[in-house]
């Protein structure tokens, strides 16, 4: 067995007063997609950011493969919800931004930028602007960004939250046919229990105030995942397992709430 690529342990963080998980300890493989479930405000943006290292965090540790996370480190990629395009940019320059900003020699960018404009289905849209563009095509647009710095950690903040049901259907399978050719370590965050157990290998499920992880699920199912992964019975199960779990903790939440 491989040394995992992301290791948290006994993760804690706190703005001011408000402490907002503590104790949170999971491994990500190199190989491995975890994706991550639980309550809006639980702290999952503010994990993938003390991740990223762009926040630091007030207890435990962060490891990204033999590195201790205290800032930004190389090979760590993270998309947002909101796409985190430039609006004057066109395509070929918000996707060459990352590379730039990685200290990428011109000649790689310039090989490097169209290939990824390809992989994610933007060719022939290199100099169109963000305004001209789809949500489900901006968020492409982000997502070759990332992906342009080959990282070996890619962090995915509800990437897919702001597109219709039908481009993001389309968007999640595109993700799995990307990340099929380019395996990473990868943390998807998402509000959707489908997306989770159709992406991850598990699924953690945060709870409580201040949060902490409740239970990890194993997603048990074939691959690589198709729309054919939809309709199996242990699909529905999963769904379902998870789906209780975080419905249990909203009761609880309201208890809480109600004394
Ligand atoms: N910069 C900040 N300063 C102070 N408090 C913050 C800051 N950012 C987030 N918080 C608080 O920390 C908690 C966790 O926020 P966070 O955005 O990580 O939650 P989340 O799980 O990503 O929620 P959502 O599912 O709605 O995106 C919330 O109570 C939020 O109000
Ligand atoms: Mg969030």
């Amino acid at each position: 067995m491989t040394a995992p690529r992301i290791r948290v342990s006994g993760l804690g963080k706190r703005y001011g007063a408000l402490e907002v998980f503590r104790n949170i300890d999971f491994d990500v493989g190199a190989r491995e997609i975890v994706a991550i479930v639980g309550p809006s405000g639980c702290g999952k943006t503010t994990l993938l950011r003390c991740i990223d290292g762009l926040l630091p965090h007030d207890a435990g540790e962060i490891w990204v493969g033999d590195q201790r996370v205290t800032e930004p480190i190389a090979g760590v990629a993270m998309v947002f919800q909101h796409f985190g395009l430039f609006p004057w940019k066109t395509v070929t320059e918000n996707v060459a931004y990352g590379l730039r900003m990685a200290g990428a020699p011109k000649a790689e960018i310039e090989r490097k930028v169209p290939e990824f404009i390809k992989l994610v289905g933007l060719a022939g849209f290199e100099t169109a602007f963000p305004y001209q563009m789809s949500g489900g095509m901006q968020q492409r647009c982000g997502l070759a960004r990332a992906l342009a710095v080959e990282p070996n950690v890619l962090l995915m903040d509800e990437p897919f939250a702001a597109v219709d049901a039908q481009t993001r259907e389309i968007l999640q399978f595109e993700l799995l046919r990307i990340w099929e050719e380019r395996p990473t370590a990868m943390i998807f965050v998402t509000h959707s229990i489908e997306e989770a157990v159709l992406l991850g290998h598990r699924v953690i499920v945060l709870k409580g105030r201040p949060s902490s992880i409740h239970e990890t699920i194993t997603i048990d199912l074939p691959e690589p995942r198709t729309r054919e992964t939809l309709r199996e019975p242990r699909f529905a199960e999963l769904r379902e397992r998870v789906w209780s779990t975080l419905m249990r903790e909203a009761r609880e939440a309201e208890f809480v709430l109600e004394r």
